[in-house]
């Protein structure tokens, strides 16, 4: 699933959704390179690379391009959080990306909407075996944790990235039913993954990711967003990737 060969890259945009990772890192090593931090060790014997991606999908697109050439990373898995744009898609939840589109890519009419000009490409797909191992690490991981009174539901699908915060349920509909009207169906929205699934894509690297509802993209997101990033994010990333990292060691030879 992953190469034994090659550490594994996990991607976070936020330091509060990272910091529970770093903890556990074991022979942590600090790299700056590009104007980021790096840090290199091994979670439970597992090599890996952990890094922000800060904001936005150039951002994210940078990083994940150094992690590729200058740290050899075999893949790429993300946790971070979203808002919540499919219709049962609560807070609290989590969505495991199938597929990835940028929200705001217009090249129109040169080329469809929302594809990515030159490549004939709309949506990037996610690794199969590494999605699959996600949405295993977070039912197992999240067990017993509840939110606002619920179990997490995990769901799986596709993920919308732009480079907007979204908030306000008028821009959210907008967003969703012109992405419907293509044929895409969204389950929520972020700044980074289609960015990092289409460096992988060019690189030929796996990639996935998971990321937690920390509100519905609607009037109140502003202020749901802060509070879930600062009291939960942090949590969820810790134990989906702990069971991650369990289920990586699983498929193949322990280093
Ligand atoms: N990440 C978390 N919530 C978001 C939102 N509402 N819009 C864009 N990215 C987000």
């Amino acid at each position: 699933m992953i190469s034994a060969a090659r550490p594994l890259a996990i991607l976070s945009a936020l330091a509060e959704e990272q910091a529970g990772l770093v903890d556990q890192l074991q022979g942590a090593q600090r790299v700056t390179h590009a104007g980021r931090e790096f840090w290199q060790g091994a979670l439970d014997g597992l090599p890996v690379v952990l890094a922000l991606s800060r904001i936005g999908k150039v951002a994210a697109a940078t990083t994940s391009a150094a992690l590729i050439e200058r740290f050899g990373v075999g893949a790429i898995v993300f946790t971070g959080v979203a808002g919540g744009v499919g219709r049962n898609v609560q807070v609290g939840d989590v969505v495991v990306g199938t597929g990835y589109v940028q929200h705001d890519m217009d090249a129109s009419p040169l080329f469809p909407r929302y594809q990515i000009p030159l490549t004939g490409q709309t949506a990037i797909g996610a690794d199969a075996a590494l999605a699959r191992a996600l949405v295993f690490a977070c039912v197992v991981g999240l067990q017993g944790v509840q939110h606002a009174g619920r179990a997490p539901m995990v769901h799986q699908g596709l993920v919308a990235s732009g480079d907007r915060f979204v908030n306000g349920q008028e821009e959210t509909a907008r967003i969703v039913d012109t992405l419907r009207l293509h044929g895409h169906e969204p389950l929520a929205v972020e700044m980074e993954g289609a960015a990092v699934a289409q460096v992988c894509h060019d690189y030929g690297l796996p990639f996935a990711a998971v990321r937690a509802i920390s509100d519905r993209a609607d009037d109140t997101a502003h202020a749901d967003f802060p509070v879930f990033v600062r009291d939960v994010a942090s949590v969820y990333a810790r134990r989906i990737i702990a069971e991650f990292v369990r289920t990586c060691q699983d498929s193949q030879p322990r280093l």
